[in-house]
């Protein structure tokens, strides 16, 4: 028997996908995605990178050029560490985003917390002034973000989370998940 499968595609396309069932085929159609830590492509840039017309299709997506859209130079990109002259400041927490995900590898997660801070009145949630991630570094130390007492009473420190597999979760459309 068939198995046939409605899927909502990141362009929002609906595609009818078939794939042979156990039962008829000894074909396995499905593997499981590599993960070995070891800072190699598990095959995701070069997918994305061949498909990007048909998958960047909103404002939020720009598109990579082709001879920047690859895993080594994203990898480079992830890594850091950024300058002023790249736009870091005046206030920031971190020069790349390997700073706080690298354990056990380059996207992974660290013991790196983040502060959120801002002002539950019993109905509504407001945003510390500035947005509710507290900058805990400043290009010069009288720009440094104090945490105001009297906009605050909700705060809390979140960890920094492994990002591997998420560009499998972001590849399928939000009305599938
Ligand atoms: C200062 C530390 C820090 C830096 C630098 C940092 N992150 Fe994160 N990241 C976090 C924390 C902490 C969370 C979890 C946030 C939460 O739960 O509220 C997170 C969450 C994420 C998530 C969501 C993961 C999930 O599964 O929900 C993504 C994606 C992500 N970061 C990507 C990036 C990228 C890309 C950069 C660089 C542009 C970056 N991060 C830089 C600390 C950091």
């Amino acid at each position: 028997m068939a198995l046939s499968a409605r899927v909502e595609t990141q362009s929002g396309l609906a595609e009818t996908l078939t794939r042979a069932g156990a039962a008829t085929t000894a074909a396995a159609v499905v593997t499981d995605a590599p993960a070995g830590f070891d800072v190699a492509s598990n095959g995701f840039a070069e997918e994305f990178c061949a498909r990007q017309d048909h998958l960047t299709n909103s404002p939020n997506s720009p598109e990579i050029d082709d001879d920047e859209c690859n895993f080594g130079f994203a990898a480079i990109e992830f890594t850091g560490p950024e300058t002023v002259a790249d736009g870091v400041g005046p206030v920031f927490n971190a020069t790349g985003c390997g700073e706080c995900h690298i354990a056990p590898a380059l996207g992974g997660g660290s013991q790196i917390a983040e502060r959120r801070a801002g002002f539950f009145d019993g109905i509504r949630f407001i945003d510390h002034p500035g947005g509710s991630l507290i900058h805990d570094r400043a290009t010069s130390a009288t720009l440094l973000e104090t945490v105001i007492e009297s906009k605050t009473n909700v705060f809390t420190f979140r960890g920094s989370q492994s990002l591997f597999g998420d560009g499998y979760v972001e590849a399928v459309g939000s009305n599938t998940l």
